[in-house]
């Protein structure tokens, strides 16, 4: 089967598209036939090795699996002697943020970690572009003790974590206020937030104690600088460390101030999200952000250095079949 591969941890040009053994299930393992996966910021992360914290997960020296991807939707086309609740046929999808080797035509995935069946109306690249962004987004809103009418801000409106936070939060009654590049206004207007900011043509840094919560989902600012603009016990979450990972530092002081303060939490319960996301989805609350730009195996590596230019819009689905 083809796969995408990296021996060690470097940058995208280093992977390589190559065919290897089809895997064989063990007996807590299902064997998916990848239909759709994505490439997401956490490959990045996972395939380069950076930030190095990363490393304590996916490997010390180099990567504990080399072949890359987090996330899938496909068929399960065999199933291991111990595996009760999964049959072949079934419509999996499932996500793993130390990575799970998904960039590949076949998957061998254990079901003790994230995995779900899917529902029949869903199509795979639509279910996928439901886990890696969205997991984030609702570790980091579920830090929040959210009430009705609280006014959100969201930075970053256009990207996986931030086009999903949109949704997620509005699904919980609070006002959102996203902020994006103008170019991207119309997508961002979609997803159904209260209110766009365009950065180019007004600054939100502007507006003195207006949010409950500030949510830089794309980790471009700091605390000094989104202070002012929340009310006096808000809360400022950045999916970034910042720099000399001050967010790590900030957050710790955080425990014992009373007034504004930053959380950094750390996304765990994978199933829970992807729970959380197949219930919001099936309700019609969440249609995920997909970029214009779709990949394959054959330009695996150009779909790569995309996400790595910061430059995608929500979710960059690759299609494995
Ligand atoms: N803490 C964690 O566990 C964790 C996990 C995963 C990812 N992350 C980090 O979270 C960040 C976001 O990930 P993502 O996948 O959501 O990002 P992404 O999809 O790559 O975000 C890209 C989008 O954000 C927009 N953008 C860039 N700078 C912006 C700014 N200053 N204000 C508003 N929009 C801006 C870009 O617009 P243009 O195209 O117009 O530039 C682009 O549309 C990344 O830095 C990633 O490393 C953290």
């Amino acid at each position: 089967m083809k796969a995408c591969l990296r021996q060690k941890y470097g940058p995208p040009e280093t992977f390589q598209i190559m065919e290897i053994p089809k895997p064989i299930p063990k007996p807590n393992e299902v064997l998916v036939k990848v239909i759709a996966t994505t490439i997401n910021r956490t490959d990045i992360g996972v395939s380069t090795g950076k930030p190095y914290a990363i490393r304590a997960f996916a490997g010390l020296f180099s990567p504990k699996i080399q072949v890359t991807g987090t996330d899938f939707a496909g068929i399960i086309e065999e199933v291991g002697k111990e595996v009760k609740d999964f049959q072949v046929g079934d419509r999996v999808w499932g996500f793993e943020d130390n990575g799970a080797g998904t960039h590949a035509e076949y998957l061998a995935y254990p079901i003790s970690k994230a995995i779900l069946k899917m529902p029949r109306e869903i199509d795979f690249a639509t279910m996928v572009a439901c886990a890696e962004g969205a997991h984030y987004a609702i570790n980091f809103i579920k830090k929040v003790e959210l009430r009705p009418g609280m006014q959100v801000l969201v930075i970053g409106g256009a990207g996986a974590i931030g086009s999903a936070a949109i949704q997620i939060l509005k699904a919980r009654d609070v006002k959102v206020t996203a902020v994006c590049f103008e170019e991207d206004v119309e997508k961002v207007k979609n997803l159904g937030p209260d209110r766009v900011i365009a950065l180019e043509k007004e600054d939100f840094t502007k507006e003195l104690a207006a949010y409950d919560f500030v949510f830089d989902s794309v980790g471009k600012s700091r605390f000094s600088i989104c202070k002012p603009v929340l009310k006096e016990k808000g809360v400022y979450i950045s999916s970034e460390l910042g720099p000399n990972w001050e967010n790590i530092g900030l957050a710790l002081k955080g425990k014992f101030t009373k007034g504004k303060r930053v959380i950094f939490p750390l996304p765990l319960d994978i199933l829970d999200s992807l729970k959380t996301m197949q219930k919001l989805v099936e309700e019609g609350k969440f249609k995920p952000m997909i970029d214009e730009r779709h990949f394959t195996l054959e330009n695996a590596l150009e779909g790569f250095a995309y996400v790595a230019s910061g430059k995608k819009k929500g979710n960059v689905i690759l299609h494995l079949a």
